[in-house]
């Protein structure tokens, strides 16, 4: 039977076949995805990568083949001979459904067990089942279109930068540790007893030395490892687009990307993104939408009420406010009857997780203002807030006191929060921003010191230089991150090129020394041989492919992921390795 398959060859693919295609004479091959036995007639729905098409057996035509016909199950691997005929009750649902096969011959190639599970979209079967049975959910026709998209899109930023004068070099796996911050995963060398490799957070460094090296302009589709707590869009190895260009500013930068992801939104999802892309300072973004990764589809900004009410009877908001902290809310405009006592106290809740105290609120109705805290607050302070906060009949004011950052984080995402509760993104928006002029250093409680906000490479703002020493809080990077729809797509920066600079920036750190030679002494060798100015950025293409393709799990748009807990179901990775491997790498367990 194996050997006359050989010779039939596939003439067509399955979703390709339409009308015109009537009287042709055809070889199919591909997964039964459904077989329905009439008696008389087998109808089998065949599957491949390009869809479905029904296929008929008629025990007319042979019943030999009729009989083999009868003994196909769902997953089998089969090819079919036959002639395209026109339909007589059409399928509207698929591409081919005005057509279908009328079988001659059929073999049965491969046979399958039932599947655990279904290779259909709308299979609700559990993470762990699909991650187990990996290669059947890639079966699946949205998984498979999926990864069609992603190399769509890895074929167009290829494109795109090769005729922009990038070129694509691979850096090492098995390298130092990267100036990211996460964690590292760590590879024990065999051959130097106790001395590791660290796996690449990014190409950040080499990338830099290829700049040194002259490379101009340089990219690569790189994987990168952290070994973080994990969320819907993160993973413990990931793929970033990652850039690097020579004799550039901010703007030469940005320009070059915005053509990208012009580009790339164009080709595949049809949309003709705005150039250029607004820009917005990270201390706006903070200001009004209390994160740095504002999702600008909908409203619901922060207002600062700590000037109306520092004088308050109210100790909950002007002790804040003596203690050096703000009181700030947001007006859930106009949806004030949508939220029960109940449902607040749910808010309260979540913000809880962010450090907030409390949750305060006012709604304002016909009969006035319903509110917890109206009895502590002052006419006049009750209007005042009114005015500020622009609340009208049938709106919803929450408010919170607490330090800054409390409350950015707390109100940031209560923000995203309640407007996905309530539905009111337009899912098909497509809202892009550049958030500019980061800080430089951000201050580290644990650490009790300052670490780069971006990496130690980040280049201050010329303006700024100066406060280095003395206001090392107010310096202002030379950084850009790229947010689409409340979303950290990617980000970047202008790098320091000057050694002396560098100097001092590992200074602001606390690093001495001995600790940067230790740690980065390569690329500060190398910045000594005539250092071009550079900048650049790296993208996060798993969440790049997310975007493309509306997937909310960044699992649904790789291959082979990892679980919540970096596992993989599928090969049961991580997994012990035996004494003799420990020993040759030197290694004894403490568990
Ligand atoms: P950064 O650390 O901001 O910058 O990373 C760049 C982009 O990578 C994506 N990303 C991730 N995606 C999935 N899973 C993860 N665990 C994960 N972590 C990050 C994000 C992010 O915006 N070397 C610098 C770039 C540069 O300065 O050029 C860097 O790595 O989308
Ligand atoms: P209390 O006087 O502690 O019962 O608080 C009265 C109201 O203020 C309750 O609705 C609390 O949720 C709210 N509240 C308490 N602490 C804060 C805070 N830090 N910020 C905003 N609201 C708060």
């Amino acid at each position: 039977m194996k050997e006359d398959f050989k010779d039939l060859g596939r003439s067509h693919m399955c979703g390709n076949l339409r009308l015109p295609n009537v009287g042709d004479d055809v070889v199919l091959m591909g997964w039964v995805q459904r077989e329905r036995d009439l008696g008389s007639l087998v109808f089998i729905d065949l599957r491949d990568i390009t869809g479905i098409c029904q296929v008929v057996c008629d025990n007319t035509v042979s019943e030999e083949v009729f009989k083999r016909a009868t003994k196909v199950r769902g997953e089998y691997v089969i090819a079919v001979k036959g002639q395209v005929r026109e339909r007589q009750s059409a399928n509207k649902d698929i591409p081919t459904g005005q057509v279908e096969v009328l079988v001659e011959d059929l073999k049965i190639l491969s046979k399958s067990e039932t599947p655990p599970i279904y290779i259909r979209d709308d299979d609700n079967v559990s993470e762990g089942m699909r991650l187990r049975y990996r290669y059947l959910d890639l079966r699946k026709p949205f998984m498979q279109k999926n990864l069609r998209i992603r190399h769509r899109a890895a074929r167009i930023i290829r494109d795109f930068l090769d005729e922009n004068g990038f070129i694509e070099i691979e850096t090492p796996m098995l390298t130092k540790p990267t100036p990211e911050g996460a964690r590292d995963y760590l590879v024990p060398s065999r051959i130097n007893p106790g001395d590791f490799y660290a796996l690449p957070q990014s190409p950040q460094l080499m990338k830099q030395l290829l700049m040194v090296a002259g490379m101009d302009r340089y990219y690569q589709i790189a994987r990168c490892f952290r070994d973080e707590d994990l969320r819907a869009n993160r993973q413990p190895e990931f793929t970033q687009v990652d850039i690097e260009m020579s004799f550039v500013d901010i703007d030469d930068v940005i320009d070059m990307n915005e053509q990208l992801l012009y580009r790339i939104f164009k080709e595949l999802k049809g949309v003709e993104i705005e150039l250029p892309i607004k820009r917005m300072t990270y201390r706006e973004a903070m200001q009004r939408f209390g994160v740095d990764k504002p999702d600008l589809r909908f409203g619901f900004e922060l207002v600062d009420i700590s000037a109306l009410v520092q004088e308050s009877k109210f100790r909950v908001f002007s002790g804040t406010i003596e203690d050096g902290g703000y009181v700030k809310g947001i007006n859930i405009k106009g949806y004030g009857d949508e939220f029960s006592r109940r449902d607040i106290s749910n808010l309260e809740d979540y913000i809880k997780d962010f450090g907030a105290k409390g949750l305060a609120w006012l709604k304002v109705t016909e009969e006035g203002i319903t509110s917890p805290i109206a009895k502590f607050l002052s006419e006049v302070e009750l209007d005042n807030i009114l005015d500020k906060m622009n609340g009208e009949i049938g709106d919803l004011l929450l408010l919170v006191a607490d330090k800054e950052k409390i409350v950015f984080d707390s109100l940031g995402n209560l923000r995203n929060r309640i407007a996905k509760d309530l539905n009111i993104i337009d899912e098909d928006d497509l809202n892009l921003v550049w958030i500019t002029e980061f800080p430089l250093l951000e201050y580290d409680e644990q650490k009790n010191r300052y670490v780069a906000k971006h990496h130690p490479f980040t280049q201050p703002m010329e303006e700024d230089i100066h406060l280095l020493e003395t206001q090392p809080q107010d310096v202002r990077a030379k950084a850009y991150d790229i947010v689409i729809n409340g979303d950290e797509l990617g980000g970047g920066s202008i790098r320091i090129s000057d050694s002396e600079l560098q100097t001092r920036m590992f200074a602001a750190l606390g690093f001495s020394e001995e600790e940067a030679q230790n740690k980065f002494g390569f690329l500060l060798e190398a910045f000594q041989y005539g250092t071009p100015p550079h900048g650049g950025i790296a993208y996060g293409f798993d969440r790049l492919i997310m975007l493309l393709t509306n997937s909310a799990d960044i699992r649904d748009v790789i291959a082979f992921p990892k679980t919540q807990s970096a596992t993989c179901p599928l090969t049961g990775a991580p997994s012990e390795v035996n004494e003799e491997q420990l020993q040759e790498i030197h290694l004894k367990l403490d568990v």
